[in-house]
């Protein structure tokens, strides 16, 4: 089993998509996906309605998700860490304990050579169209994402 990890600041916004979006793009039983945030503002709380709505427009569930934060056994349990933007990266690099934790995370959009900003957009404070923005902006790179993972580990 190969275990992917998308990391936000919520756990309700960002993460909760990027982790839906791939997972409807590999072998459930070949690939585990998770999402968590690195602030505890939001623990158990289900993904903002907008993630909920914008997901559920391009055909994918996110609504049995619940926020988590990230915790340090979380570099134990996953072969990829993915950020959605550099402050969520240097949070998650804070909590590593050694050379191996640093090297298997990484900024989420570095899968995707086609843009050059690295930032997922947080759209937290935005309306229905941020959301949709950052959707495809994790669409995309999760296509990208899903066909790497399957020429390297399937
Ligand atoms: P996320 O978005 O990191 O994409 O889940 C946010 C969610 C909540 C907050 C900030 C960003 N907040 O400040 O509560």
């Amino acid at each position: 089993m190969t275990r992917i990890l998308m990391v936000c600041l919520g756990n309700i916004c960002r993460s909760p998509l990027a982790h839906g979006i791939l997972k409807s793009k590999l072998p459930i039983d070949r690939f585990y996906i998770d999402s968590a945030g690195t602030a505890a503002y939001h623990i158990g709380n289900l993904p903002d309605s907008r993630s909920i709505k914008v997901a559920k427009t391009h055909g994918i569930d996110i609504s049995d998700q619940s926020a988590r934060q990230f915790k340090v056994s979380d570099f134990d349990t996953f072969n990829y860490i993915y950020a959605m933007d550099a402050s969520n990266y240097n949070n998650i690099i804070s909590l590593a304990r050694n050379n191996k934790d640093i090297g298997n995370v990484k900024l989420f959009l570095e899968e995707n050579a086609s843009i050059s900003n690295k930032n997922v957009p947080d759209p937290y404070y935005g309306d229905m169209s941020d959301f949709e923005h950052v959707f495809n902006i994790l669409k995309s790179t999760s296509q990208l994402l899903s066909e790497k993972l399957i020429r390297n580990h399937l």
